[in-house]
């Protein structure tokens, strides 16, 4: 029977770069969770007697969330939800899942890549009917929804077992429990030539990918170890934890600095990779080399028609604006267009929906292409390996022809985190005000040409997004970006990404750190950033 159960509004659930992200302590709260998904459900129509997928990346308190959910999409008229087996879909299968079976849409819990556990991090997003994540005009109408609701939709039943394959009745809708894993792994066996990359294993090929006890972890065994061969060892921290085993699941140069040293150090392997706690995000590395992701996007991109999908050329590339411009140089090669959007997947959707772009990327580790709607960590891994099959070479020497081909974009980012987010803001507002003033401005020997706050008219249906990101850009084509993180879930994360392209062949391998510093030094003598939000040095470097 349904109930219809009272609440009142919590006026925090405004879904962010990527849904609503909150400590588990936060969705913990009495009806928190109920809230955010009846304002989903209150904020769409016509999905009465539709399909609704529902996964998570496995983290603490997505059993609780799941069952919460299953019930409220029986009682609000969805007729079938698909579950991933132990409530398992990483974020890309899940976009897949919801293309395949003609869902609806999805509801995907997870945080991504930050920690899980009782005080960490949870999350809930919500993804439409192509597979990825809503855009603007929905999430924005449901934070309108949560400060508004009076009452949520469940009805009363036992918890489902998610562990068992199979059909359920849960009042009149159907509950059917999926292999997480089985349909995403057939549409990488569609997508690539998994015979070219069994013969590379086969060959001695060796590579370590380290699932980060989070989500990947089955996808990658069942993919990399059952179908490709590779050798058992292959997959570390293969197994799903709710708290990832205590480590942050961000596939970086600092919570897997053991996979860059590995590859740094004497017996490297060939290639070594990581996913994320959801399995968006990628890390790639080969032996003797980390490819930033700016530079990983660029070189799928202009390697991409080595695989079977992409045989037929793409139709274009797209990268999010803080991402380096490494990939908008193979766009010009290749005679396709290039396109830069505001940060987050969801503005890709559109440009991947009408056809205008076939592979996108943003500089945060993530990667992907029209397969689906979301980035994809182990899709970016078997790019990279059928590229390797193909080529015969290592990553390192097909990283340094591209840099000879297309000069090379060093790049970093620095990322200050916890700052207080008064200080914060003050900084980005006084920022924006004196944008103007910059221009002709000049710092440490460089000369700033212009300085804009980045706004984004979507090609496809017009939309306006601004105020993503306050961009000073130097003569010589150098460039660095403010930005506030949309994503945090603690004070704020300012991020600053600095760019400088070079094309004299013989100055192509330069430290990035080196190379980049006195775009830091010009940026903060122009900004006074490290006085205003009282920091010296940045938390993290990518
Ligand atoms: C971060 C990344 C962004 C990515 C998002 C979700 O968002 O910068 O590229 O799309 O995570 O993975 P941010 O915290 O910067 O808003
Ligand atoms: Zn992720």
């Amino acid at each position: 029977m349904i109930q219809q159960i009272a609440t009142r509004p919590y006026s925090d659930q405004r879904p962010g770069t990527s849904g609503l992200r909150k400590k588990v302590p936060v969705f913990a709260q009495e009806n928190y969770a109920e809230n955010f998904i009846q304002s989903v459900f209150d904020s769409l129509s016509g999905f009465a007697g539709k399909t609704l997928v529902i996964g998570g990346d496995g983290r603490y308190y997505n059993d609780v969330v799941i069952q919460k959910a299953i019930r409220m999409a029986a009682a609000n008229g969805f007729a079938r939800v698909l579950v991933g087996r132990g409530g398992i879909l990483s974020t890309p299968a899940a976009s897949h899942v919801i293309r395949k079976y003609g869902a609806f849409g999805g509801l995907i819990l997870s945080a991504s890549h930050n920690p899980g556990g009782p005080n960490e991090d949870f999350g809930i997003k919500y993804n439409i009917s192509n597979g990825g994540p809503a855009p603007e005009s929905i999430t924005e109408a449901v934070f309108a929804r949560t400060g508004k609701i009076e009452r949520y939709l469940t009805v009363d039943t036992p918890d489902i077992d998610l562990g068992m394959i199979g059909a359920t009745q849960v009042e009149d809708m159907t509950v059917e429990i999926i292999d997480p894993v089985a349909d995403y792994a057939t549409l990488m066996e569609e997508l690539f030539d998994f015979d070219a990359i069994r013969a590379l294993f086969a060959g001695g090929f060796s590579m370590v990918f380290d699932a980060m006890h989070a989500v990947t972890g089955p996808y990658a065994t069942e993919i990399l170890v059952r179908r490709l061969g590779a050798p058992e060892g292959t997959v570390i921290n293969g197994a799903p934890l709710p708290d990832f085993g205590g480590h942050h699941p961000d596939p970086n140069l600092v919570h897997a600095r053991h996979l860059y040293d590995a590859v740094m150090g004497p017996d490297a392997p060939d290639f070594a990779a990581a996913s994320d706690g959801d399995g968006d995000r990628n890390l790639i590395l080969g032996r003797g080399i980390f490819v930033t992701p700016s530079d990983s996007l660029a070189l799928l991109a202009a390697n991409a028609h080595l695989a079977p999908a992409y045989r037929g050329g793409l139709a274009g590339i797209a990268r999010s604006m803080p991402t380096s411009a490494a990939a908008d140089r193979v766009a010009e090669k290749l005679g396709v267009a290039a396109f830069e959007t505001p940060t987050g997947w969801k503005f890709f959707g559109n440009l991947l929906d009408a056809g205008k772009v076939t592979i996108c990327g943003e500089e945060s580790a993530g990667t992907g292409s029209d397969h689906v709607r979301e980035k994809d960590g182990l899709w970016a891994v078997l790019l990279w390996l059928n590229i390797l099959a193909v080529r015969s070479e290592p990553v390192l020497d097909i990283v340094n022809a591209h840099w000879r081909e297309y000069g090379r974009n060093y790049y970093t980012r620095h990322d200050y985190e916890g700052v207080d987010s008064a200080a914060a803001a003050g900084f980005m507002s006084g920022l924006q005000a004196s944008l103007e003033s910059l221009g002709g401005r000049q710092s440490n020997g460089l000369v700033v040409t212009r300085a804009d706050s980045f706004a984004y008219r979507d090609p496809v249906d017009d939309s306006l997004t601004e105020n993503q990101g306050l961009r000073i850009f130097f003569e010589g084509g150098s460039r660095v970006v403010f930005r506030l993180s949309g994503t945090g879930t603690s004070g704020a994360t300012i991020r600053l990404y600095v760019e400088r392209y070079e094309s004299d062949p013989h100055a192509l391998d330069q430290d990035p750190q080196a190379t980049l510093a006195p775009l830091i030094e010009a940026a903060n003598a122009l900004t006074g950033f490290k006085a205003a939000i009282g920091r010296e040095t940045p938390d993290v470097v990518t």
